[in-house]
């Protein structure tokens, strides 16, 4: 019984601990769906205001290429909930989709292999 709830124990920590590391480390590349989704989604969604493949229009928006590649709970953050001009996508996109957006945004664009 001990042996078992160790056992328990053990993987709950693991668990744990990759997924601290998954919202604050770098991340492993995203597959090329993902990729491609969130691609697709950034050009319908977020290009009118920060520019067609990241590429800031020079505008006041963010630009994107700069988003530190770790910062995936800033990302979240400021995507669900909007930051000063920009809207809130909360309740426009679902989770999965930011996520996409997310896999695209990190790997600056640079479709994985
Ligand atoms: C209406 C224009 C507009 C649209 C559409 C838009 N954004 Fe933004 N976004 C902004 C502006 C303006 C800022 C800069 C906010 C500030 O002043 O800090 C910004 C900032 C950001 C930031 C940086 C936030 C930070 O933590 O500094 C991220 C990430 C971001 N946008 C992602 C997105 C994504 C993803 C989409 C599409 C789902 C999107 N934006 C759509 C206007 C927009």
């Amino acid at each position: 019984m001990k042996v078992l709830t160790c056992l328990i124990a053990g993987t709950l920590f693991c668990a744990g601990l990759s997924i601290a590391h998954a919202q604050t480390g770098e991340e492993p590349a995203p597959s090329p769906e993902q990729f491609a989704k969130g691609a697709n989604l950034f050009a319908h969604t977020c290009s009118h205001c920060h520019g067609p493949e990241m590429v800031n229009p020079g505008n006041f928006s963010f630009d994107l290429r700069k988003f530190p590649h770790d910062g995936r709970e800033r990302f979240f953050n400021s995507v669900r909930n909007g930051k000063k001009a920009m809207p809130p996508w909360k309740d426009i996109l679902h989770q999965d989709e930011i996520e996409a957006i997310w896999a695209y945004v990190r790997t600056g664009g640079v479709a994985p292999q």
